[in-house]
């Protein structure tokens, strides 16, 4: 990065959040929706759509691999679909910028497509561990190239065929398991996979709307290779990655009172939700709804005095982007908070346990990091200058840290906060937050 590229955000302290708004389109709904429409036969359009960096990335890549995809233009995208052998090499390497899941999933969605093909990321995807993908893909006969250090570029070479696995996931990943089942999809045979917990399921019920037959029984999702996708219409809902932003920045501001229009709350991704409420959260779920396969509803949250607690160790997948925002809230809470069981934080966009508990310190609190976890001790918090170390979420968490400091919060390097939620200084200024960004050089 250039000191050119520093985006900064200062946030006055103080403030509450209040009105009603809709955060941008679910991340990883939208990527799924250009995969699988791109796979299927027929015209898919889309609403709802993402237009962040992240998701952009994996619309580009499509495009490169020869899809005619218009949009996005507000949220709205159609996808011609190629048909499940469509797909045509492209000029030259797919660049996936910061998108974990783009690479993680198109990997798996192209190792038996029969092309040679490099996936490449920015700095900090190529840091990400590969491995946990090529390693399982290896064995179903893909040939994936990794540097020695098991991560990105990814140089795929074209097979002969997959063969099924039966695959146990070493983590409780959504990303492996979406990667293993759309190589599934290429494979002769059934693919069988087992999580150690559950995680987000939006790859499985995507292929159900699409027609594709997908078994799930206990810990187990399965399909056979081989069959067609038909296209279909899909409104995505908003991310409740992103309003996860605003349930702790209403709930930690007194006199909020915040209306989130139109969240996705898939029982797979709501563990913010149920650890704010341990905590003593106010959120108020209303108006659910069904919409194409995925549960939404609008989610009212008003300011509540908070309580530290030990988080449960079953709500870490469920919750496992939600971590930065949820360890402001703990910084503004009664007593300690204790999490554990979440050493997947550490190879997220950056060592958010680390970041986090540097950036808390910053700010004066108490937050002791360990190598699963951090303990934080709730109190003040006090102005200063953090680091987002490029990571979207850390400087969106710390933007909201804001509403309870006792003075400014500058956050540096915050331009990847268009990776997953573009607009969202607009928005939070909108709401209450008080806050600018500016460019440094
Ligand atoms: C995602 C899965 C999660 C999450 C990421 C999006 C997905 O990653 O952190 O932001 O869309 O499948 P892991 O599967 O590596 O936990």
């Amino acid at each position: 990065m250039s000191s050119a590229d520093n985006l900064i955000f200062h946030v006055r302290p103080g403030g509450c959040l209040t009105g009603n708004l809709r955060v941008p389109g679910d991340k990883s709904i939208s990527h799924r929706s250009i995969m699988l429409g791109s796979l299927a036969e027929g015209t898919t359009h889309i609403r709802g759509f993402l237009e962040g960096e992240d998701s952009l990335a994996t619309l580009q890549a499509f495009r490169e691999l020869g899809v005619d995809i218009e949009g996005p233009a507000d949220g709205e995208v159609t996808i011609q679909g190629v048909g499940m052998h469509g797909l045509k090499a492209p000029a030259g390497v797919l660049d996936l910028g910061n998108s974990g899941t783009s690479m993680r999933l198109l990997v798996g969605l192209l190792a038996g497509q029969g092309l040679a093909l490099t996936l490449v990321g920015d700095r900090s995807l190529s840091g990400r561990p590969m491995r946990r993908v090529t390693d399982p893909l290896a064995a179903m006969g893909a040939r994936v190239e990794t540097t020695e250090q098991g991560t990105a570029p990814l140089k795929i070479q074209p097979v002969e065929e997959l063969t099924a696995i039966d695959y146990r996931l070493p983590v409780a990943s959504a990303q492996i398991k979406s990667c293993l089942l759309l190589a599934g999809l290429y494979a002769s045979g059934t693919t069988r996979i087992t999580e150690p917990a559950p995680t987000r399921d939006h790859t499985e019920r995507m292929l159900s709307g699409f027609g594709y037959p997908v078994v799930k029984e206990g810990a187990t999702v399965s399909l056979n290779g081989g069959g067609k996708l038909t296209a279909c219409d899909i409104d995505i809902p908003a991310d409740i990655s992103s309003a996860a932003f605003f349930l702790v920045g209403a709930t930690i501001a007194s006199g909020s009172d915040l209306l989130l229009k139109h969240v996705g709350i898939n029982p797979t991704r709501d563990g913010v939700i149920n650890i704010l409420r341990l905590m003593g959260a106010d959120i108020e779920i209303l108006n659910r709804q069904d919409v194409g396969g995925e549960p939404v509803a609008d989610l009212r949250v008003r300011a509540a005095r908070l309580r530290g607690i030990a988080i449960p160790v079953d709500q870490v997948p469920l919750a496992i982007d939600e971590f930065p925002a949820l360890f402001v809230a703990a910084a503004c809470a009664e007593g300690t908070t204790v999490l554990t069981g979440a050493e997947e934080l550490r190879v997220k966009e950056s060592d958010r346990i680390q970041v986090m508990a540097d950036g808390l310190q910053a700010l004066g609190v108490d937050a002791t990091p360990t190598p699963d976890g951090i303990v934080i001790q709730g109190g003040p918090i006090r102005g200063g200058r953090v680091g987002s170390h490029g990571d979207h979420r850390i400087a969106m968490a710390f933007a909201m840290a804001a509403l309870r400091a006792e003075g400014e919060i500058v956050i540096d390097d915050c331009s990847n906060v268009n990776t997953s939620f573009p607009g969202f200084v607009a928005l939070a200024a909108s709401a209450g937050l008080a806050i600018e960004s500016k460019k440094e050089n």
